[in-house]
């Protein structure tokens, strides 16, 4: 048995939603992918070690991941913001938000990350980029701003620069994102290879 398969075969899904929408997800080809299952979890983790009461998410896709995310703030009593630019998955986010019984701790927003950022103020625990790839440098100094002291930020595919089979040039947005954000004082960072890789980093100053 690989690795994959081996560290797989011990992630329980929190909502029975989740396995529908993996099984979906592997037959369409009209959505962007996922998060892996594993991230999923390590992303109910972080939620729980920080306690995050305010969880905000950039790049819904149909939901997958802020079903993860929904499932983990049960646990804290806390909430989720998930913004996505896309009409028809929008329509998606919602009905599976709903599926999961998750809409009471699950907002929904349709609109582009860079606007919608600007009407958002601060003290978020957790923020996770999963949107388009161009933005993470972008709305990096944003994204900083609104999260509080103490808090996380988590960015998605961000071993892309070194995935042979990832386009140079969304490869190079996440090589400039990785380099703002070790280069970034207010920020204590790693990379791990969880997925598409991830960089996670703790915002330890103003
Ligand atoms: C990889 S998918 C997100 C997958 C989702 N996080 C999951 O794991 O289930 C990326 C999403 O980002 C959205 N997106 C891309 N650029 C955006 C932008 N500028 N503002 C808002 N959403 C954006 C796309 O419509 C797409 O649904």
């Amino acid at each position: 048995m690989d690795t994959l398969l081996y560290l797989r075969s011990f992630i329980s899904r929190d909502s029975i939603v989740m396995s529908g929408l993996e099984n979906e997800s592997l037959l369409r080809d009209d959505i962007q992918p996922g998060i892996e299952p594993e991230l999923g979890k390590f992303l109910g983790l972080l939620v729980r070690l920080v306690d995050a009461k305010k969880v905000l998410e950039i790049g819904s896709g149909v939901g997958y991941s802020a079903i993860w995310l929904g499932e983990a703030v049960k646990t804290t009593h806390g909430r989720v913001l998930t913004i996505d630019n896309h009409k028809r998955t929008h329509i998606e986010v919602v009905r599976n938000i709903e599926k999961a019984g998750l809409s009471s701790l699950v907002e929904k927003k349709l609109g582009n990350a860079e606007d919608l950022l600007e009407t958002l103020s601060g003290g978020w625990d957790i923020v996770f980029q999963d949107a388009g790839k161009y933005l993470y440098p972008l709305v990096h100094e944003k994204i900083v701003k609104l999260t509080r002291v103490g808090g996380l930020i988590v960015a998605d595919d961000t071993l892309f620069k070194v995935n042979p089979c990832v386009r140079k040039g969304l490869g190079d947005y996440m090589d400039r994102y990785n380099k703002m954000v070790f280069e970034d004082k207010r920020l204590y960072s790693t990379i791990l290879p969880v997925g598409h890789g991830i960089t996670i980093s703790l915002k330890h100053g103003a």
